[in-house]
């Protein structure tokens, strides 16, 4: 984990307090976080759900891992290291954007246990709510799906340390959510989200 660098920093206290953030926007903030293979369906389920939020009034942004690995992100690859490092800045970023109110939806792979947890962490310490999604397909079906043919390319030996293939993913033991995308519609998935959300209270000031 990335040490603290700097010295004579002094945190700078805000003058809104989180309820005044949560009366502007009649919402409370969140992350919700997806996790899973590539193409288990994160970033679709994502977009649909983000869309169905906005549609009903409430404030949410994704953070795609495929997107923000072309801008914040563009100096990692796909070490463990480079991953770790990944998800410790999404993991940062989330947290600010659930600080300020949003619904922030996250689709990383997030493939080891250990950097999930941190983030987790990061928002229990601040005292955000804190939502992990198991996005769960069996391999076979991503590899059926393979829409950008990277499955293809790791079994031809062209792409070395694809997750599922030669490289790890640990499934998450405790997810507040698991949707099976294999049996579940994205709607019926988008819609099981949306219920947790409501459940949690989070969907209103
Ligand atoms: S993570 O492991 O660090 O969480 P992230 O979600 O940001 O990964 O990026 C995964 C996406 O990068 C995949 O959906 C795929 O499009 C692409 N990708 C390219 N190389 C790899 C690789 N070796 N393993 C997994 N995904 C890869």
């Amino acid at each position: 984990m990335a040490q603290q660098k700097a010295t004579n920093i002094t945190w700078h206290d805000g003058a809104v307090t989180a309820q005044e953030r949560r009366k502007n926007l009649g919402q409370k903030g969140v992350t919700v976080w997806m996790t899973g293979l590539s193409a288990s369906g994160k970033s679709t389920i994502a977009v649909a759900l983000e869309q169905v939020l906005l549609q009903r009034g409430k404030h949410a942004y994704r953070l795609d891992g495929d997107n923000i690995r072309h801008g914040l992100n563009k100096n990692l690859g796909f070490s463990a290291e480079d991953r770790a490092e990944n998800i410790r800045r999404i993991g940062e970023v989330a947290k600010l954007f659930a600080d300020a109110g949003l619904i922030a939806i996250t689709s990383f792979i997030s493939p080891y246990a250990a950097d999930r947890e941190a983030a987790r962490k990061l928002h229990a310490d601040a005292g955000l709510p804190y939502i992990e999604v198991y996005v769960d397909c069996p391999i076979a079906e991503a590899e059926k799906r393979d829409p950008k043919g990277l499955y293809k390319k790791a079994r031809a030996g062209q792409l070395k340390g694809f997750t599922g293939i030669d490289d790890p993913y640990e499934a998450p033991t405790n997810p507040e959510l698991h949707l099976r995308t294999d049996q579940l519609s994205i709607e019926q998935s988008v819609e099981k989200l949306l219920e947790l959300l409501e459940q949690k209270g989070l969907l209103k000031a």
